[in-house]
């Protein structure tokens, strides 16, 4: 393990029942780096996120974040050092307005809370916080509307909003474009494009022209395992990767 290293996986195992999810998956992701992982649907993506994000903490194997094992640690424990992300489905308050919603982000990572109720108006300080997080997700002018209103796109540019308020060190991204007209996926990729490379960022994307061009390196995961990992060119001529990924996904 580097010293440069963010986040080290190391032969993760999530077992439900007799199904490994993910089957023995050792990843170093070093700091400022962005990461890709792809592979078919099923292949254990969004199980290893939670096994990172401690949703689903693994079976075997070490989570470790900057040097630290935070293999049991508990989801608000590891989302106060730091880690912070968004879902495959939308997980939005849609009868909420844009505002509201990054209220509710800013308080629930304040204290691990998630409270609806007693809001008091924000202090300056995560009120700045707020509207920086809106502002890098061009929702800067849309701080009124109920999210039910906002585009499918435009919600999913919320969710890296309130995922980017706690001014995390470790973003994990689920399928940010997934359903996302090619227009508004775009938008998502300059969005990405453009946070700080202070911040680490692993990425799971199903489109691989999308994730190729806005990472440094790829994992490619199938029925759980670790196929192939390498750079974007590597990984794009691939021959595992072609048939097994491209094969099934096109
Ligand atoms: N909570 C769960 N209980 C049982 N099986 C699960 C659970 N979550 C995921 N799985 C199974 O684990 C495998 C990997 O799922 P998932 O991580 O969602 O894949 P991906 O995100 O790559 O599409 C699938 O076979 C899925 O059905
Ligand atoms: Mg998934």
């Amino acid at each position: 393990m580097s010293d440069a290293s963010a986040l080290v996986l190391e032969n993760i195992v999530v077992a439900f029942g007799a199904l490994k999810a993910v089957d023995n998956v050792s990843i170093a992701v070093r700091s400022g780096e962005r990461h890709a992982i792809i592979g078919p649907n099923g292949a254990g993506k969004t199980t290893l996120f939670n096994a990172i994000t401690g949703v689903t903490p693994p079976t075997a194997g070490r989570v470790v974040f900057q040097g630290q094992d935070i293999t049991r640690r508990s989801v608000q424990g590891r989302a106060r050092m730091g880690i912070s992300r968004t879902f495959q489905i939308t997980n939005l308050f849609p009868s909420l307005t844009v505002d509201e919603n990054m209220q509710l982000a800013v308080r629930g990572n304040g204290d691990g809370k998630f409270s609806m109720f007693g809001a008091a108006e924000l202090n300056a300080g995560q009120a700045e916080r707020a509207s920086a997080a809106l502002s890098i997700s061009r929702l800067d002018t849309r701080g009124a509307v109920i999210v039910s209103e906002l585009s499918y796109g435009e919600q999913r540019q919320l969710e890296m909003a309130m995922a980017l308020v706690a001014q995390p060190k470790l973003l994990l991204l689920d399928e940010p474009a997934a359903g996302l007209s090619p227009a508004e996926r775009i938008i998502v990729a300059e969005i990405i494009r453009s946070l700080s490379h202070d911040l680490t960022m692993v990425l799971i994307e199903h489109d691989m022209e999308l994730v190729l061009n806005l990472v440094e390196r790829v994992t490619c995961l199938n029925n759980g395992q670790m196929l192939a990992e390498g750079t974007p060119n590597e990984i794009r001529s691939n021959q595992l990767v072609q048939d097994v990924y491209l094969g099934k996904a096109r």
